[in-house]
């Protein structure tokens, strides 16, 4: 780190914030980036600060928690008091400021926290806290069923016949069945920044080996004020690997809010197991849709309306577009309306039975509706309007949803958030893709399976959508890669699972690496990498360094940092960079590998994929090892000309011994409004993309009474 050349007492700021609308405080976060020699009482050494701040009577109320892991503390303060600590930096005797690059005071909001732990002990969750402290329910328990999922997911024993009312019946199962959790809920309705702080701070204390979290942030914002990132950054300095949620707020390109390069982010994929709904047309024809849909079907088919039969108090158009006010009982009670948007279902409050037929605005994946919901494409909607027309009492039966083979699998999800970063362009994110479709796990009765108020069935296993799904299985992979190789460090063990991923078809993405990184996990492979690239937490404290000089507005000093390090020059196990257009341009990747393969061992690079117009040289091109834990150096060398506006061209590096296949993607493209294939699309609303949510399976009593509203699973080793 590098502030550990500061003298004595040299504080450095980043972060902030928070609400207390009381009394126009809010909680600032302060972290303290070197601390005097001498370990004394920390919470002393912040109320001592704090005492040059703030009135004296209020010293000690300010502060609120002083964090472990983080060399820092939160304390509330008004706006000005919160600019006399930071202006006491440059003042203050005590600190020398020169020495001491780190120093940003960042805009982030949070809440008043004060921890308030619930904790249970067993064999499988091995504690269980809650920071939550407004709201209805402070206890750790799961109360709404995303973490029950994201949980089981990842370690969930094995249990029979599990299914969502018989849909996707089989064995559910967690990746790694043996590992024990340590839950930390932060969320309730909203996640704030201090209590996603505090749980990393706990976490890393408790000891855990892989901090698993499903939540993504869905604004891009640059990683010294992301809690996520910086606590990642603190835990991987202890040697605990983050693996995070890339987000749901794909396809558009720029879509990924999860750019630090120390976290391993994570993008979901389909499954060969899809489940689809079908809709009969009379005896006319059989359609099929996406929907997860539990409810009996009526034999006969109901009666659809459409438009004006709907309401005769709506407009035409609002009655085709369903909206809200045009849901009268009378009219939808046992028929099933056709609608030209997509109504917010799970938000209405319909008495009554209808179902509802809509456009798919989320192709190929299905979810739970409060209410039987088909969705159809385009051309499909138009055939049972063709149908409605050319019958005098249409009538549509919408069956019970069914799972099928899909061949078309593996495919990236189209909520999946997209890269680039915008704000860290020269890094390939998401960095693994892992399944996040239709996946049956544990679920909280507490919790709705549609997350919807008036959808009250209580359900044991729910199938859900999202990159939070996605983001437990490759934790599993992570703590199955550790279990193997226990001394592993958490670049070792994310550079395994990167460079054994499966590679996509790019023909089939325009987005190339940005929709699925490095490729799809494959962990029976990466627990045998045969190179690993390993990532000292010295060059991404560096890194850290650049982005809050970058974040400018943040940064209240002016220091240069220590040394200039660029992510291209970061080992990282794959490769970016956003080219500028000048007319020719040479980009350099120098990276380092460790053999932890077979101690005699030659390995011999090759550039697979489209290399037209591109010139890539690797130097040396043969790496001979002699010993385990060896490490040889290399530089790939991308020459090319000028490349057009949004113009991605992308290989893959492939290091080969004949047995192991080390693989890297190398990706350059071109900015401006970069949009890097011209596939950029409107983000949609993604996947299940659900605002974080908890969990467990609540089979029994005792399982259920530690199951928590989980955003954060740090995964432990059995
Ligand atoms: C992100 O969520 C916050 C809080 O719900 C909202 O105010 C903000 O507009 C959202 N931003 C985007 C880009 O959707
Ligand atoms: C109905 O939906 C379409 C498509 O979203 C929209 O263009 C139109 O304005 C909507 N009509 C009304 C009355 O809201
Ligand atoms: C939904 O509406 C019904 C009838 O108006 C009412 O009894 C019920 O409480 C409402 N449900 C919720 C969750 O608000
Ligand atoms: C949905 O799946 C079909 C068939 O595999 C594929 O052609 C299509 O591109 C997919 N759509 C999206 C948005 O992923
Ligand atoms: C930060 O990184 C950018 C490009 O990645 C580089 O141009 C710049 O010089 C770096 N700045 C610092 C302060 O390291
Ligand atoms: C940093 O530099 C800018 C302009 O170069 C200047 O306005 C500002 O006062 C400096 N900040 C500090 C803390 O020295
Ligand atoms: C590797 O090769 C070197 C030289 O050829 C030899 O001395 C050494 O014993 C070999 N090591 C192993 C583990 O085979």
């Amino acid at each position: 780190m590098e502030a550990r050349n500061c003298l004595a007492a040299c504080v450095l700021m980043h972060f902030i914030l928070a609400v207390s609308a009381i009394d126009k405080r809010m909680v600032y976060i302060v972290f303290v980036e070197s601390l005097p020699q001498h370990p004394y009482s920390l919470a002393f050494h912040y109320s001592e600060l704090l005492k040059d701040i703030v009135p004296p009577s209020f010293a000690r109320k300010s502060l609120l928690r002083s964090y472990t892991n983080f060399n820092g503390f939160s304390a509330k303060l008004t706006e000005k008091e919160a600019y006399k600590l930071r202006m006491i930096q440059f003042q203050h005797h005590n600190y020398n400021l020169k020495q001491c690059p780190f120093f940003h005071v960042n805009h982030l909001r949070f809440a008043y926290n004060t921890a308030l732990p619930a904790q249970c002990l067993v064999r499988k969750i091995i504690g269980a806290r809650s920071y939550i402290t407004h709201g209805k329910d402070l206890s750790a328990r799961d109360n709404n069923g995303h973490g029950s999922h994201v949980a089981s997911i990842a370690a969930g024993r094995n249990v029979r016949d599990a299914s969502f009312y018989g849909i996707a019946q089989g064995i559910a199962k967690g990746g790694v069945p043996s590992a024990r959790l340590a839950v930390y809920k932060v969320c309730d309705h909203y996640c704030y920044s201090a209590d996603i702080m505090a749980a990393f701070d706990d976490a890393i204390s408790d000891g855990v080996d892989f901090i698993s979290i499903s939540i993504s942030f869905n604004e891009s914002f640059e990683s010294t004020s992301n809690p996520i990132a910086l606590g990642a950054l603190h835990a991987y300095a202890k040697g605990i690997l983050t693996i995070n949620a890339a987000g749901n707020g794909g396809p558009a390109l720029f879509s990924i809010t999860t750019d630090a390069p120390w976290i391993l982010t994570v993008a979901a994929s389909g499954t060969d197991r899809q489940i689809v709904d079908k809709v009969l047309l009379g005896k006319y024809a059989t359609l099929v849709g996406n929907g997860i849909n539990a409810f009996p079907s009526r034999k006969g088919g109901l009666p659809i309306v459409y438009g004006t039969e709907l309401s005769s108090t709506c407009s035409e158009s609002d009655a085709r577009n369903c909206s809200e006010p045009c849901l009268v009982r009378s009219s939808i009670d046992q028929k099933v309306v056709l609608c030209d948007k997509v109504p917010k279902l799970k938000y209405i409050n319909i008495t009554g039975v209808p179902s509802f037929i809509t456009p798919n605005m989320e192709e190929n994946v299905s979810k739970i509706e409060p209410y039987p919901v088909v969705r159809l494409s385009t051309n499909e909607l138009n055939l049972v309007k063709t149908y409605i027309d050319s019958t005098t009492e249409p009538k549509v039966q919408i069956l019970k949803s069914e799972a099928i083979h899909n061949p078309g699998a593996p495919f990236v999800a189209v909520f999946s958030a997209r890269g680039p970063s915008t704000f860290i362009p020269d890094i390939v994110k998401p960095d693994v893709t892992a399944p996040g479709v239709e996946i049956l796990a544990a679920f909280s009765p507490l919790g709705s399976p549609s997350d919807s108020p008036f959808d009250k069935r209580p359900v044991n296993y729910n199938i859900l959508s999202g990159t939070s799904m996605a983001c437990p299985h490759v934790t599993a992979a992570a703590v199955y890669v550790k279990s193997i190789h226990p001394n592993w460090s958490p670049s070792a063990i994310k550079s395994a699972l990167m460079t054994t991923a499966r590679e996509f078809n790019p023909a089939l993405y325009p987005e190339a690496e940005f929709a699925y990184g490095s490729g799809h996990i494959d962990p029976l492979k990466a627990k045998n990498p045969g190179l690993v690239y390993e990532t000292p937490v010295e060059e991404y404290f560096k890194i850290w360094c650049n982005i809050s000089r970058i974040a400018g507005s943040f940064t209240v000093t002016n220091a240069s940092c220590p040394t200039q390090l660029t992510l291209k020059d970061i080992n990282y196990p794959s490769m970016s960079v956003r080219l500028d257009m000048k007319d020719v341009f040479t980009v350099s990747f120098p990276r380092t590998v460790t053999n932890v393969g077979r101690a005699n061992s030659t390995y011999v690079a090759y550039i697979e994929g489209d290399q037209s117009r591109l010139h890539f040289i690797v130097e040396p091109s043969t790496l001979q090892f002699t010993e385990l834990n060896q490490k040889i150096n290399f530089v790939v060398t991308v020459k090319g000309k000028r490349m057009k506006p949004e113009t991605l061209k992308r290989v893959s590096l492939v290091w080969t011994d004949g047995v192991h296949m080390v693989r890297s993607p190398i990706v350059v493209y071109t900015g401006e409004t970069t949009s890097a294939g011209g596939s950029a699309q409107t983000p949609s609303a993604g996947g299940s993309a659900r605002t974080p949510s908890a969990g467990g399976s609540a089979r029994t009593p005792s399982w259920f009474c530690l199951l928590s509203v989980m955003l954060i699973i740090m995964v432990t080793l059995y």
